[in-house]
């Protein structure tokens, strides 16, 4: 009995430091971590950076709530998902509240590691497992433009999440799964437009956090990416698939995705309700060329059915 009490602790034991070494933000930046490296006599933008923040959807979720003024960032948008509800903070300029007191290598930390500058993980609601794939000169012209808009004043509330997901340390393993580190490498056998498209889709844009089913650890499965999804909010009503498939986008010409992407009107003349009108105005401050390339690189995506 006292043995097999001892084996029962013994295997507790190294299950905890299993755990605990799995879980650790210093080794998962030690593997799947880059330096941040800009390259020399370069020069962040912030005009240049703008862009990025409409293309990411940043104001989307950040704003001040219930502010209409796109760039207060002071956040307070609940996030309301099977694990709980996360209140999106504040990353609005405030030296306190914000992030005014972050260095680029912090910002660029969080964006592609999901790392904070406590050393905690960040939880996967944020987006980062798409921002992963932007580029260091992009993110360091994202956060000039992120110094730019007003500083907002206040903390928001805590996230209010079910246990076992209000643990910080145990998105380690998350991370593990769904989050490879690798930033985005363009198909030389492509166009030019065609990358600039799927670029634009897979980073920033982060157009498969919505447009594709989840596992029951929240993650994406990599073939099933844009085959359409359960509404983010948990409300009822299905994401649509993406991909050129008869259940999908397969009957829209290049045109009629641009069309919807610039106006939020589909061929039928729907207008786009719920969190794609929010897309939609964020894609009305890229360019013609952004919008036709998502459109050329939507339509080369492997037709796949809708997602059950
Ligand atoms: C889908 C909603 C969503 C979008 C879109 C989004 N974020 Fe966030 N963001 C969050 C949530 C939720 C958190 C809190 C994560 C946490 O507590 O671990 C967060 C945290 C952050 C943080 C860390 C702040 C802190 O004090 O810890 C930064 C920086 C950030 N986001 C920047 C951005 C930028 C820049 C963009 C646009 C490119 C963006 N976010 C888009 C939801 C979002
Ligand atoms: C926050 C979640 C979210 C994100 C991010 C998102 N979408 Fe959507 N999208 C939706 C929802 C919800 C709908 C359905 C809107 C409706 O039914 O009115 C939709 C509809 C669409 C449609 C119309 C499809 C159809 O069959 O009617 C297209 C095209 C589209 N999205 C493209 C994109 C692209 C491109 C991106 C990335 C730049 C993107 N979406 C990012 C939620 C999202």
């Amino acid at each position: 009995m006292r043995r097999f009490l001892l084996i029962v602790l013994s295997a507790v034991f190294l299950g905890g430091v299993g755990f605990w070494i799995l879980t650790s933000p210093a080794l998962f930046h030690a593997v799947r971590g880059r330096a941040v490296t800009l390259p020399d006599a370069f020069q962040a933008d912030a005009g240049r950076g703008e862009r990025l923040f409409w293309a990411g959807g940043c104001a989307s979720c950040h704003k001040s709530e219930p502010s209409d003024n796109k760039v207060l960032l002071g956040g307070g948008h609940e996030l309301k998902t099977p694990f709980g509800i996360f209140v999106v903070p504040n990353i609005s300029p405030h030296p306190r509240d914000g992030i005014g007191g972050w260095r680029f290598e912090d910002f660029a930390l969080a964006m592609r590691e999901g790392l904070l500058p406590d050393g905690s993980h960040a939880f996967p609601a944020f987006p980062y497992t798409a921002y992963q794939r932007m580029s260091v000169t992009d993110l360091a012209d994202l956060f000039a433009f992120s110094q730019t808009v007003p500083a907002v004043e206040g903390r928001q509330a805590p996230h209010a999440l079910a246990f076992p997901f209000n643990i910080r340390r145990g998105l380690g393993l998350w991370k593990w799964l769904y989050l490879d580190g690798a930033e985005f490498s363009a198909d030389s056998s492509q166009s030019a437009l065609w990358n600039q498209g799927a670029y634009l889709v897979n980073g920033a844009g982060h157009c498969a956090e919505c447009h594709s089913p989840r596992t029951v650890l929240g993650g994406l499965s990599p073939d099933k990416r844009f085959a359409g999804g359960r509404m983010p909010d948990g409300g009822a009503g299905r994401v649509p698939n993406l991909t050129p498939h008869q259940d999908g986008l397969g009957s829209w010409s290049l045109e009629d995705i641009e069309e919807f992407l610039k106006t939020g009107f589909t061929p039928s003349f729907d207008s786009a309700g719920g969190s794609m009108a929010e897309v939609i105005k964020n894609m009305g401050h890229l360019n013609g060329e952004d919008r036709k390339a998502i459109a050329l690189y939507l339509k080369s995506l492997k037709p796949l059915p809708k997602a059950p």
